[in-house]
């Protein structure tokens, strides 16, 4: 075998997997069992498709009078389990919440499986579906969809539905590879029904779960505990849309903001302006609901099994002191946000290498804008103080001024003397620029939660009053263009190397935009670097509704 590093560490890693495709399953005749989808409620998902391997999972919790501690699964290259070609047996308990993650290997590339889990009674879970990627080095076209920002609470996941019936209808050769979920999976903040009788925003709310333990914070509540985490999980699973759409194909998923929390950073809780705590121990819960409950092959670092998450002992414990990157060293800050890796690389053969980052976990402290609002146009910044303070001490090549002139008066730079504002950290930076360099693929897709293109709108060339009020020299109105200093160095590297066939994907906005990407837009240099799709929220509320 002539492997690659990337492809024996992938190889290795496999090969400590306790629960994977045991030899001498081929041709096994189908075990008798009977159908009972309410027994795995949260019904079956596959994830990270390879072009010999898959991940498999299902939740069997127990029930009344039935509990399970075994399942069977089965693999099969028809609906019917009537060619089966792998499987094995995998253990369930009370410390994964009932869940499983089993790999299937050994499966051919770019090909159909169906597979079920079947408990030592006898019950069986609905049948999945699956696909594995083209091998290495094929040239098949991959089609892929990409959502994110779904919350069965205040709005239908129908889209899915919509996208199972295109699906179903296109000729097999047309069909989707795959679904990547850009995140926001779950919202963890959640209005009830009973505190808000109107609804949210005009949404109406339909009250799925509540939380076991909870926080109540103005008109919502968070979530507190482990099992809150979960309870999350479990209700949205019991949705008929997403839970078809897990069964018909596999998903690739990265969290963006609220797997966690709100708003926040590493291991920041922040809700809206009503809630903000140190909160190692809920980083390491997320981290844990969405180990167990979305199959990827994501690494718990020292934990090279996907049997049981490891929790690191944690306290809550204030961040005070950041390094030059931006990062907390606070030892129970690193132990919560490295407890769980999701940056990664999947191939579908020659044409898609998908580069996928975590935009939260290593992300700066927000830089307090307030001395630079411009309080008659909410929601927008202006750019030039914006871009002063989001470059820290790195603006103007490392000589930030003294001062930042704003409405006529001359106030003391904030951030002089501090980072850059940054959401991969330099880390995951260093990595993430190994990866596209080393990528020979015909498009190098980043799957990246809220994407890089810059948004701004020319308020001080609004004609008579509504553009005098802009405050004069301060710029465009800026309505998102996040982390200069981390686009810049991206950027620099995708022209200096040459990379071709860049392309980003996003979602976060709760609006669909498509743009070419560039460092910077006019009158600084416009030099377009690759393609970006944003898509829109599955169910959210639109920057416009809001
Ligand atoms: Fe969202």
């Amino acid at each position: 075998m002539n492997l690659t590093r990337r492809e024996f560490l992938q190889f290795s890693l496999l090969l400590g997997f306790a629960i994977a495709t045991k030899k001498g399953w081929a041709n096994k005749l189908p075990t008798l069992a009977v159908e009972r989808r309410d027994l795995f409620p949260q019904g079956v998902a596959s994830g990270d498709p390879k072009f010999n391997s898959v991940i498999l999972w299902t939740r069997r919790p127990p029930a009344k009078d039935s509990e399970a501690k075994k399942l069977i699964v089965e693999i099969s290259t028809t609906p019917d389990f009537k060619k089966i070609v792998a499987g094995g047996t995998t253990q369930i308990g009370a410390d994964s919440d009932w869940t499983c993650r089993f790999i299937a290997t050994d499966l051919e590339p770019n090909h159909e499986y169906w597979y079920r889990f079947i408990d030592e009674h006898g019950f069986a879970s609905r049948v999945g579906r699956s696909m594995t990627a083209p091998a290495n080095d094929s040239d098949e076209p991959v089609r892929f969809t990409f959502v994110s920002c779904q919350c069965p609470n205040e709005g239908a996941l129908n889209a899915y539905r919509r996208m199972i019936f295109d699906d179903e209808a296109r000729s097999k050769d047309q069909r989707l590879n795959f679904v990547l979920h850009l995140g926001d999976f779950i919202y963890e903040v959640t209005w009830y029904a009973e505190d808000n009788p109107n609804g949210n925003r005009g949404r109406r709310i339909r009250d799925l779960y509540k939380f076991p333990n909870g926080r109540k914070v103005s008109n919502f509540h968070l979530p507190a505990t482990l099992d809150d985490y979960r309870t999350l999980y479990r209700a949205y699973l019991e949705d008929p849309d997403l839970q078809d759409a897990r069964a018909r194909w596999p998903f690739v998923c990265i969290w963006d903001n609220h797997e966690f929390a709100w708003a926040g950073f590493q291991s920041q809780y922040v809700a809206g302006g009503g809630y903000n705590a140190p909160a190692q121990n809920q980083k390491v819960y997320a981290n844990q609901a969405w180990w167990e409950f979305i199959p990827a092959m994501v690494q718990q670092p020292g934990n090279p099994t996907l049997e049981h998450f490891k929790a690191p002992e944690v306290v809550d414990i204030a961040m005070e002191e950041f390094n030059d990157d931006g990062l907390c060293e606070e030892p129970n800050n690193l132990k919560a946000i490295n407890s769980l890796k999701i940056q990664r690389v999947l191939r579908w053969g020659k044409n898609v290498d998908l580069l996928l980052t975590d935009n939260w976990s290593f992300r700066s402290p927000d830089m307090s804008s307030d001395d630079f609002n411009v309080p008659e146009y909410p929601r927008v910044f202006a750019q030039v103080p914006f871009e002063i303070m989001n470059y820290g001490r790195h603006y103007n090549n490392d000589n930030p001024p003294d001062t930042i002139r704003f409405n006529g008066k001359d106030i003391p730079n904030p951030t002089k003397n501090v980072h850059a504002q940054t959401y991969l950290g330099s880390e995951q930076r260093r990595w993430f620029l190994e990866q596209l360099g080393a990528s020979n693929a015909r498009w190098k897709i980043w799957g990246h939660g809220f994407g890089t293109m810059e948004l701004r709108s020319d308020y001080q060339n609004l004609p008579g009053e509504l553009g005098s009020k802009w405050p004069k020299d301060v710029g465009y109105a800026v309505i998102d263009n996040r982390f200069l200093r981390d686009k810049d160095i991206i950027f620099d590297f995708i022209r200096d190397q040459k990379i071709t066939g860049f392309c980003v994907v996003g979602g976060d906005r709760h609006a669909f935009h498509a743009g070419l990407v560039s460092k910077a837009l006019p009158p600084k240099k416009y030099e377009p670097l690759g393609v970006e799709f944003i898509t829109g929220s599955l169910t959210q509320q639109t920057l416009f509704e809001v």
